[in-house]
């Protein structure tokens, strides 16, 4: 032992090893979470009548007789996580229910309002799992330098990866229609103004198109374009109410009120940020003709105080190195929009985690 090396306590020394085990194990509650996506424990538990005893989720998961006590020790963390709770009946037998988490586990088809169960595949999913891995090597060695962390990991961008793997591609693609479905529904219920007295507005990377679809049925006067890249248009459900334009959004932005990008700048570094807005810049009117920006994303620090949501940003942030993305503070997003040209901004945290930023030119 180093001469300068305190002994712990014993107290301390039991502590810490829980403490370190804890953190080594928390993936596990990720990795239970899918499973219960996969094996739809939801759709089980809703289509029992809103509870469902172990047997009841075994028939309905068509589950191997040898594999009942598996499905509970699976249950066991899934409620202690708060996706499930459980009763204990007299006879001690299970009884399990949804929670707000898992009512948006439900799949298509079943009765529900919003799902987010192609969102757990986009997060808990083996190619991103797999990019964590590399965060050692794409931090120290050379080769690595000029890489995303998916390159690293992967030999191949993310984009890359979904235009060329079509089942990986669908999946992301779903998720992100999932998420702006629900993004949507809050951002119209919480600050529908941030939409008013628009004309024509592109979203930029918009994907399937479904923060427009929410536009044009909240606002059918506003005239909503999608750019994506053409592969991705080219999928897109048909909407008669939007136009779909493939193209780079590097190389042109068609022009508009409003420009709006969700879950854009979060992938690039600040160049690239500073190149992305300057396009956006030249495609909107001028301010006195309502011309802005809107972006949703997060402002780190910014939005609700509570743990979770706090702790969330930070997470997001490491995952988003994936890409070579970066979740931001205000100070970091003023630089990119101060040296795009643009004169001055406004955040409102609306969705907890994310935020609504208007940029004005
Ligand atoms: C994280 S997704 C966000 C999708 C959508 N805005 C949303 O939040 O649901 C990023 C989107 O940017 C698109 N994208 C990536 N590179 C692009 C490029 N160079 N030009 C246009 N779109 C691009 C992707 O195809 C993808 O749809």
């Amino acid at each position: 032992m180093a001469q300068n090396e305190q002994v712990m306590s014993t107290e301390d020394l039991l502590q810490a090893q829980i403490e370190l085990y804890h953190h080594c194990l928390a993936f596990i509650k990720s990795m239970a979470l899918r499973a219960a996506t996969d094996l739809r424990i939801p759709d089980a538990i809703h289509c029992n009548g809103g509870a469902a005893t172990l047997s009841d989720l075994a028939a309905h998961v068509g589950l191997h007789p040898t594999k009942l006590s598996h499905l509970r020790r699976l249950m066991r963390v899934l409620t202690l996580s708060g996706i499930f709770t459980v009763v204990h009946g007299r006879d001690g037998e299970a009884t399990y229910t949804l929670t707000r988490v898992s009512r948006l586990l439900l799949s298509d088809g079943v009765e529900r309002t919003h799902g987010l169960s192609q969102m757990v595949r986009v997060f808990v999913n083996p190619v991103a799992v797999a990019s964590q891995f590399s965060i050692h090597e794409w931090l120290t060695v050379e080769q690595a330098a000029a890489m995303s962390l998916f390159e690293v990991a992967h030999g191949c961008t993310r984009w890359e990866m979904i235009a060329n793997d079509s089942k990986d591609g669908g999946v992301f693609n779903a998720g992100m229609v999932e998420d702006s479905s629900v993004a949507m529904d809050i951002i119209l219920r919480k600050s529908s103004n941030v939409f008013r007295g628009i004309n024509s507005l592109v979203d930029v990377g918009g994907g399937y198109g479904a923060v427009a679809a929410a536009v044009v049925r909240a606002f059918p006067d506003i005239k909503c374009t999608v750019l994506d890249l053409p592969h991705i248009v080219a999928n897109a459900p048909s909407n008669n109410n939007i136009q779909f334009v493939g193209g780079d959004l590097f190389e042109f932005i068609p022009a508009a009120d409003v420009v709006l990008l969700k879950f854009i700048l979060h992938c690039w570094q600040h160049d690239d940020c500073v190149k992305i807005m300057r396009r956006c810049k030249e495609a909107i009117s001028a301010r006195d003709a309502g011309g802005k920006v809107i972006l949703i994303e997060v402002v780190v620090g910014i939005g609700s105080n509570e743990t979770v949501p706090k702790e969330m940003q930070l997470l997001f942030d490491v995952f988003m190195m994936y890409t070579d993305g970066i979740e931001r503070e205000e100070h970091e997003w003023k630089k990119i929009f101060l040296e795009a040209g643009f004169s001055d901004y406004k955040i409102i945290p609306v969705l907890g985690v994310r935020s609504i930023i208007e940029v004005y030119p």
